[in-house]
């Protein structure tokens, strides 16, 4: 896809497909249209560390050596997050067996040893991710959810951190969450943006080492059009703190209902051409705002992509700017345009 003089534009990577025999296209994709590319699975803690105290490094070191060979950025995805942890943590934490402190001490231990193995190769850390609630969660007051947060307290966003700065001082490290795109104009639904804000600004003031804020961008187009004003304003704001930005994980997904079919990549599909409008929001308000680093899409293809399988009822699904043969779609075209 190119770039505009700064601005990385990169795809989460499907280890499994980039190494699937079968489907080279996928593997010259990744290397002929972007410049950053994020572990989409490979990095996150239950595939790590499936067993406690076996580290199981393959397919991540793979990951850095394929970006290194295409001269990518990486951004490491994820040091805390409460999905995809290993079962060994999750059942200990539950049952009582793991305490508290020793809870803490493995986080401290994680952070460090993953942040320090690839110390000078991850350009961005995804170091807290998703640690805030939605206005549709129970209660419906934001709030800090998780098992992270009901375990240790909201202090480990804090003590995350510091413990990865300390790793490798120079890799930038972000807050990583969705459904803060948007800010402003008094809507209720642009609250979480200023929850985050409010959280970064309060890690500011108590001198916490975080560089940047991940605006995943995973939308639907039921949802309508996202505003650019409002896009534009959520990434001011943040850089108003002196935050970096980027938008980490963007797709834009339909419900596969009324004639709209998987494999559907006819230009003028009402879906299509709403979602080609959403990349497009989101990548102008990036390009307009030299605070912005970054814009990856969470898979570029409708081949691989989480969708299907995460949004079933009802079918989801056309998200990426690639059908499932490769070709690309109106949102591929209008990115291309933008830059
Ligand atoms: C998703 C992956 O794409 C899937 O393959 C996996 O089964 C579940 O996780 N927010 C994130 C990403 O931060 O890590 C998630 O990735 C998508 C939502």
């Amino acid at each position: 896809l190119g770039m505009r003089h700064d601005l990385y534009i990169g795809t989460a990577v499907d280890m499994a497909a980039l190494a699937d025999p079968a489907d080279p296209q996928y593997r010259q994709i990744v290397s002929r249209e972007f410049n950053s590319v994020t572990a989409e699975n490979v990095m996150k803690w239950g595939e790590l560390e499936p067993t406690r105290g076996t580290y199981n490094w393959a397919p991540a070191d793979e990951l850095i050596a394929a970006a290194k060979r295409n001269n990518q950025k990486v951004r490491g995805h994820v040091l805390v997050w409460h999905n995809q942890l290993p079962t060994w943590l999750t059942t200990g934490a539950n049952d009582g067996t793991i305490s508290k402190a020793e809870l803490r001490d493995i986080l401290k231990n994680h952070i460090t040893t993953v942040v320090k193995r690839y110390k000078g190769k991850i350009w961005q850390w995804d170091v807290v991710n998703e640690a805030v609630s939605d206005p549709w969660d129970n209660p419906p007051t934001l709030h800090y959810k998780g098992f992270w947060a009901q375990h240790l307290g909201p202090g480990y966003v804090a003590d995350a951190f510091r413990w990865a700065r300390a790793a490798d001082p120079k890799a930038l490290l972000f807050y990583n969450d969705y459904n803060i795109e948007a800010f402003g104009s008094g809507d209720p639904a642009n609250d979480k943006t200023q929850f985050v804000y409010d959280m970064a600004k309060q890690l500011l003031r108590d001198g916490v080492p975080i560089d940047g804020i991940g605006s995943q961008g995973h939308l639907g187009t039921q949802y309508g059009n996202y505003d650019t004003l409002q896009v534009t304003a959520a990434l001011k704001q943040f850089a108003g703190l002196g935050l970096a930005t980027a938008f980490t994980e963007v797709d834009v997904r339909s419900q596969l209902t009324a004639g709209v079919q998987a494999g559907d990549s006819n230009e003028i599909n009402p879906r299509l051409q709403a979602s080609a409008a959403n990349y497009s929001v989101l990548l102008q308000a990036c390009l307009a705002d030299r605070h912005c680093l970054s814009y990856t899409v969470w898979g570029f293809t409708d081949r691989h992509s989480w969708v299907p399988g995460w949004f079933s009822d009802p079918p989801e699904g056309l998200a990426t700017i690639m059908d499932e043969n490769y070709q690309p779609k109106r949102a591929y075209n209008l990115m291309k345009a933008d830059l």
